[in-house]
């Protein structure tokens, strides 16, 4: 029998928040109700059943409140509104009664950290005079430069170019800046003035109101700025933006000025103090934030419930990171009295079948991948996601799904230019195409329609690459050895074994250089990372990836394994 002690103790009673398997929902790409090419609420709640057999705990919407679609609804003109894109409040209302009907709960994406600027906020602000309390919802500066010409400081924009946009005056001459660290049609929210944080109350009491579980909290790292909006030294001479996980946390806060500023955290816990007037709610702050210890302050007691932990998606699919970022989520994490989270893809990021085909390094999250770009390895990169996810899904602690990575989905990487949405690709002239690849619609049934179901019309606002009919939901359900009925197994398993909650060690015994093996809630997981095959320990199998697989077999290389000791 193993020493490796234990590293989370099993926790029967915990919170549903920290356990739970969290479906993202991009409201856009999931299911098409009306027809016209667009995802919507109703095209989802007659979707909700197949989630419910999928097995999921709850539901995450990317926003679906009204905007421009500038930055694909990240870009909220009224936050109280359905936009009519994706239908009204009382479709969210019927979804959401009949998610809690399935025992699925409801998280809505919040952005706090700028609005978009077709939001009355900006609007009034635009037209009202320098320095007065409209323009204090946002940054307003004076230019730099004799004439006030140049930006008010060196920002970046996150989407490529300056973070800064010079308005104009009712006279038609040039007036003060605003700052924007994403698209110019998203502007800053000024958090240092009461009146935004009263006006967010509002807002989170107005859908805890309507029966939400919790929140996703967009750029919750960028709310507060560092006052007077200093210069950041973020980027060396040649403009290669330093990696500022590496250094020590003051120093990080001092070199990017608009990253994980203290200040924060103020704000943080008076969201918790809204949330907490209601029952049972939680929120998940969109944090990226390194090292762990850092973004482990965002998750003390009276903070975030959760945060993405962006570092275990970013790892790559090889035992010895794994390892390590596996055992320090958890240590991290648990010193703060918080449960880790874990993802493997979301819609900012190539989806994790796409990235493990790739054996050479690939543009960074967000950038995106296009038809000029080397191509994957497509069976392989199905291969080590499924393993990936299996070991993913075993972890104690609160996972995150992308929707569409339960069947297997790649993302588009030969989208053609005139398709592309997402502001990077616009405002880089091309150079890093941007995340449109992973948002394409999901295939529901091969050959239905010309989307394979994602709308009866068979129109859809990306269209879906050739490759996408054979990943259809109905040529996998029921399917044995399908990623749909993979995915299914794995959530019964992990619930019918407490591994959520579960105690937890590293199973050294069955390692070597090559594999990775833990025991939770008695429940070994084994993930062969390869070239040579391994012997399967005897046990009862629960689930695996290799279709084939006999107890004390062999497991081939980039599969897992599940066994009840
Ligand atoms: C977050 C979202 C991303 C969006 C950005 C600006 O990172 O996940 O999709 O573009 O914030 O709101």
């Amino acid at each position: 029998m193993s020493t490796s002690k234990i590293l989370h103790e099993a926790n029967p009673s915990a919170e549903w928040w920290r356990t739970a398997v969290i479906y993202q929902i991009y409201p856009r790409s999931f299911a098409d109700g009306n027809g016209d090419g667009m995802g919507d609420l109703i095209g989802v709640t007659s979707r909700l059943d197949s989630l419910a057999e999928l097995g999921i705990d709850a539901i995450w919407f990317s926003p679906f409140f009204k905007s421009p679609q500038k930055d694909a609804g990240y870009d909220i003109s009224d936050y109280r509104q359905i936009d009519p894109l994706f239908g009204t409040n009382q479709d969210f209302d019927a979804l959401i009664a009949k998610a809690h009907t399935l025992g699925i709960k409801i998280i809505v994406d919040i952005v706090p950290n700028h609005t978009s600027d077709q939001h009355a906020w900006f609007q009034a602000a635009l037209t009202a005079p320098e320095g007065s309390p409209e323009r204090a919802y946002y940054h307003f500066k004076e230019g730099k430069g004799k004439n006030g010409e140049l930006p008010p400081n060196n920002w970046f924009s996150i989407f490529g170019g300056p973070a800064w946009t010079r308005t104009t005056n009712a006279d038609g001459t040039p007036g003060q800046w605003y700052l924007h660290l994403f698209d110019s049609t998203q502007p800053d929210l000024n958090w240092s003035n009461p009146h935004v944080a009263q006006e967010f109350d509002d807002i989170l009491r107005f859908w805890l109101a309507k029966g939400v579980d919790g929140f996703r909290v967009d750029v919750a790292h960028g709310m507060v700025k560092r006052e007077g909006l200093p210069d950041s030294d973020s980027h060396d001479a040649t403009g290669k933006e330093y990696n500022i996980s590496k250094m020590a946390i003051d120093e990080a806060e001092k070199r990017v000025p608009y990253w994980g500023q203290p200040g924060v955290h103020d704000f943080i816990r008076r969201f918790r103090s809204v949330v907490d007037e209601f029952d049972d709610r939680a929120m998940c702050a969109e944090a990226s934030m390194s090292p762990l210890p850092r973004l482990a302050m965002w998750v003390r007691p009276d903070e975030y419930h959760q945060s993405f932990n962006f570092d275990y998606m970013a790892t790559p699919f090889e035992p010895a990171a794994l390892k390590k970022i596996v055992t320090d989520s958890i240590v991290e994490y648990g010193k703060v009295g918080a449960s880790s989270t874990w993802v493997l893809s979301n819609h900012d990021q190539v989806r994790h079948a796409t990235r493990y085909g790739y054996e050479i390094e690939i543009p960074k999250a967000g950038d995106g991948i296009g038809p000029d770009y080397a191509q994957p390895d497509e069976a392989i990169g199905l291969r080590k996601a499924r393993a990936a996810s299996a070991f993913m899904l075993g972890l104690p602690g609160s996972s995150y799904i992308y929707n569409g990575e339960e069947l297997g989905l790649p993302d588009h990487t030969t989208l053609a230019p005139e398709f592309r949405e997402d502001p990077t690709f616009f405002r880089t002239n091309g150079e890093r195409v941007g995340r449109d690849g992973c948002r394409v619609p999901l295939p529901w049934e091969a050959d239905a329609t010309a989307s394979n179901g994602f709308s009866a019309t068979g129109k859809s606002w990306l269209p879906q690459p050739a490759n996408y009919r054979v990943f259809s939901r109905n040529l996998q359900e029921g399917v044995a050895g399908s990623t749909l009925e993979l995915y299914k197994r794995l959530l019964k398993e992990r619930k019918a074994f407490g591994m959520g909650a579960g105690e937890f060690r590293w199973a050294e015994e069955f390692e070597d250089k090559n594999t990775l093996a833990y025991v939770n809630n008695g429940v070994l997981v084994l993930t062969n990372f390869g070239p040579e095959p391994v012997v399967v320990p005897a046990g009862e199998l629960l689930v695996t990836t290799q279709h084939d697989l006999r107890l004390e077999g062999e497991l081939e290389h980039d599969q897992t394994v599940w066994i009840k000791l």
